[in-house]
């Protein structure tokens, strides 16, 4: 099968066009490098020795997008990862958000219908769930959003269902819980632009010296030790459930035409357990200082995956601490 990729040299992108040609797929991916760089391209060729067709499109440019896809013959599926994703920058430019993550989303369809390209696998988030109950499965109720970029996934889940009842299109969305960690090969992993708002590449970057200290927000929630609960599952896990998704399109077991599924762990970690187990792996001692809450954080939140593992047939294999050694790996790396 031939799988196009959007968004193929981002962060969760490069890591599954990784665990697709291993799996003996073809692939063919699209960027408009607006939060990734070109040398993501490189940096596959070295973890594969593929060179990996790739033409340099942006989702929001429907008319580019339609020609790329009408003259790119023997698409089979297609795996849309291109979205923004920061939550602060979604308050601040709403537009840019529904522009590009459902604009985009609605762009990409219209160009998959016109082509008859029928399979999709959809890059959701926990973040449609808000505060809900742990662990969360896929039928917990779908609250208003509390960003521009939650109510963006949550929109394009929208679409994408209605558009499988009005066509023959077959939809996964797959809903990550916190993507963390990096290649172990060192070669790809997440690039932040300017500060990172996550906690995994704020550690690794207050490790190395780029950050003073870490702030922990808040260490008086209702939890053990005070702090937040999160799915922290490991991005090459991700990756290869797309893989898995991908199969089970193919296979066609899908009971209904647009399908949801949790991908986590199914464990929750605190911010604390999450920097003893950075401290752990890379024998650093982190400076961290704790600090007031966030604004719009939820308490706890961890997946319950059974839907995943009952009917796509995967489970992750990787540890918070491999999660933790990757992401340190990486960071060093490009210190390099
Ligand atoms: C955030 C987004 C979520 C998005 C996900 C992508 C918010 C509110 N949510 O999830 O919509 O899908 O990123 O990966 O932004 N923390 C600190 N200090 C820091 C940074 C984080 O203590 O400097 C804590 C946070 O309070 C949180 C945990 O670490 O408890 C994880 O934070 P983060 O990595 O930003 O992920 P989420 O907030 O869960």
């Amino acid at each position: 099968m031939k799988i196009l990729v959007t968004g193929g040299t981002g962060y969760i992108g490069s890591h599954t066009v990784v665990e697709l040609l291993k799996a003996g797929y073809e692939v063919i991916a699209i960027d408009n490098f607006d939060n990734s760089y070109p040398t993501v391209l490189d940096s596959l060729k070295k973890i594969t020795g593929v060179d990996i067709p790739f033409a340099e499109v942006d989702i929001r440019d429907k008319k580019a997008l339609k020609a790329f896809i009408k003259a790119t013959p023997g698409i089979d599926a297609v795996i849309h990862f291109a979205a923004n994703k920061a939550v602060g920058e979604s308050v601040a430019n709403p537009l840019k958000y529904y522009e590009n993550n459902v604009g985009g989303t609605v762009n990409l369809l219209e160009a998959l219908q016109e082509n008859n390209i029928n399979q999709i696998v959809f890059s959701s988030s926990c973040t449609v769930y808000g505060e809900a109950n742990p662990p969360v499965d896929e039928n917990a109720p779908i609250p208003v959003a509390n960003s521009p970029y939650g109510n963006t996934k949550q929109i394009c889940e929208e679409v994408l269902r209605d558009q499988t009842q009005a066509s023959n299109l077959q939809v996964v969305a797959l809903r990550y819980f916190n993507p963390v960690g990096a290649h172990e090969s060192a070669l790809i992993g997440e690039l932040p632009i300017g500060i990172p708002n996550n906690l995994v590449p704020f550690i690794t970057q207050t490790a190395i010296g780029k950050r003073e200290f870490l702030t922990v927000f808040g260490d008086d929630y209702p939890t053990p030790d005070g702090t937040c609960i999160r799915d922290y599952i490991h991005v090459v896990d991700i990756a290869i459930a797309h893989v898995a998704a991908i199969k089970f399109l193919e296979d066609k077991k899908q009971a209904s035409a647009f399908s949801v599924f949790n991908l986590g762990t199914g464990k929750g970690n605190s911010v604390l357990e999450a920097i003893q187990s950075f401290e752990k792996v890379s024998g650093k001692k982190l400076n961290y200082k704790i600090g007031p809450r966030r604004a719009g954080d939820v308490v706890q939140v961890y997946a319950s995956c059974e839907k995943a593992w009952n009917e796509l047939g995967w489970k992750t294999e990787r540890d918070l601490e491999t999660c933790m050694k990757s992401a340190w790996d990486w960071e060093l790396a490009l210190a390099k």
